[in-house]
Order: structure tokens, then C-alpha cells, then sequence
């Protein structure tokens, strides 16, 4: 039985004073529920904030992002070992925010994948198409290539006990989320193509739904079948709607 994730991604919110804020709400509120997974993927600067305030709570914590060189002269990059220096669990890469912004491409995303799980991180990719991309019904070849970028580097063994977040681009920070029938069938299709290669990595691969999840739609989304939790953008900038995703899913499985 997988276990249900909830992260928290801040993307580039937050001030020292602001993070000390909800990190104290986030652990009075989510102390006692014990039967889901979060984490709180924070910008680099705040790994070490992240480290003070969460070590030792259920908790845990990670970046939004990963060079995919180990060491060397990348300036401005950061790399996982680092990540790891601040006791960082988790890594994201892959967020349609990057790379269509800054063009990174799903040989480099898959990149970060693999160093990632080198370094012992557990890696979430993030997967998702565009409006046009649906409408034109090519979501499911759109996805399978970011996948199969990785698959040709490392195989469907690495998909072990990483994260999939299934994110529609249509559905991130506009207030429309995929409906639960349209992403359950992306997420079972995504888990079919890596059970093909791989049936024991596809059980233990968790495959989260990004876009647009709030306390009202969290329990229906996270209810489906093949929906292994939550990436929460707006709703986890706001202790009290962030807990309630995190309750929904909760009991989900109590
Ligand atoms: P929103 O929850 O704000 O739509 O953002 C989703 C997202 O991008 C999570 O990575």
C-alpha cells in the first residue's frame, strides 16, 4: 500500500520571517496526523531555515530544483549533494515554470532525475501537458516522452519509490483543476507505462496530481484509485487551506 504525499511547493514565496510563520503552523497543525507523507519544498535559500525548523517533526523537506552535474564550475547552479548537505529528502524538477521559462529540455530534466536518485533524494518529476495539447488529444504521447526521457537514461527500475506529479500546465495557478476522472486516467496510464517495463518499480512509484488543488476538490482527486497525493502550490502559502488537504487525505486512508 503506497502511502499518500502531500507537498508543499512555495515556488519563490517567502521571507525568513514569513517561512518561521508557517513552519510553526504547519507543525502544530499536521502533528498529529501520521498516516500521510509531506514534505515542503522550499527556494535554496531557505534549505537551512527549512533544516532548523523541521528536523525531528513528520515533516520533511526539499528544493525546487537540482543541477544535474554533480560538481564543478556551473555558477549559479546548486547541486544534490548540497541539497543533501541541508538534510533535503525530496527534489523536484521538471516544473512546466522552469523549463518552459528557462528551456530546459527533457534530456536535462531527466538528468536531474538520475543524479537525484544517486544521491539519494527522492526525486519528483513533474509531468503535464498544455491546453492544446489536450484539446488536440495528444496529452498521453506529450507525457509519454518527458517519461520515456528518463526511461532511456536509467531504465524503469529507477521510477522505484520516486514521485511522479502529474501537473496539466492548464491546470497550475489558474483556479481550474483536471477533474478527477481526467487525472486518474493520466495517473493510470502513467503507472501502465512503467508496469510494462517494470511491474514492482510501478507499485512502489507514487504519482502525485498538481494543479489547482484546494481544500474542496483535494478529497475528491486524492480518493482516485491511481492518485497518490497532492503538489500544492497557492492552497500550501496558507496554513489553515493546507492543512485541509492534508486532513482530506488523511482520511483517505484512516
Ligand atoms: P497551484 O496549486 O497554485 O495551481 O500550483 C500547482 C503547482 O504548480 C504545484 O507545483
Amino acid at each position: 500500500m503506497r502511502r499518500k504525499l502531500v507537498v508543499a511547493n512555495w515556488k519563490m514565496h517567502g521571507t525568513i520571517s514569513q517561512n518561521k510563520v508557517l513552519f510553526d503552523e504547519f507543525k502544530k497543525r499536521l502533528n498529529s496526523i501520521n498516516n500521510v507523507d509531506f514534505v515542503v519544498c522550499v527556494p535554496f535559500p531557505y534549505l537551512y531555515q527549512a533544516q532548523q525548523e523541521l528536523s525531528g517533526t513528520n515533516i520533511a523537506w526539499g528544493a525546487q530544483n537540482v543541477a544535474k552535474h554533480a560538481v564543478g564550475a556551473y555558477t549559479g547552479e546548486v547541486s544534490a549533494i548540497m541539497l543533501c548537505d541541508f538534510g533535503s529528502r525530496y527534489v523536484m524538477m521538471g516544473h512546466s515554470e522552469r523549463s518552459l521559462a528557462y528551456c530546459e529540455t527533457e534530456d536535462n530534466i531527466a538528468e536531474k532525475f538520475v543524479i537525484a536518485k544517486e544521491s539519494g533524494l527522492t526525486p519528483i518529476l513533474c509531468v503535464g501537458e498544455t491546453f492544446q495539447e489536450r484539446e488536440a488529444g495528444v496529452m498521453e504521447h506529450v507525457i509519454a516522452s518527458q517519461i520515456d526521457a528518463v526511461l532511456s537514461y536509467a531504465g524503469a527500475s529507477v521510477f522505484a519509490d520516486s514521485v511522479i506529479s502529474y501537473e496539466p500546465i492548464w491546470a497550475i495557478g489558474t483556479g481550474f483543476s483536471a477533474t478527477p476522472d481526467q487525472a486518474q486516467s493520466m495517473h493510470e496510464f502513467i503507472r501502465g507505462k512503467i508496469a510494462k517495463l517494470d511491474q514492482e518499480a510501478s507499485e512502489t512509484l507514487r504519482i502525485i496530481y498538481g494543479g489547482s488543488v484546494n481544500p474542496t476538490n483535494a478529497a475528491q482527486l486524492i480518493g482516485m484509485r491511481d492518485i497518490d497525493g497532492g503538489l500544492v502550490g497557492r492552497c500550501s502559502l496558507d496554513a489553515g487551506n493546507f492543512e485541509k488537504i492534508c486532513q482530506a487525505a488523511s482520511v483517505l486512508v484512516a
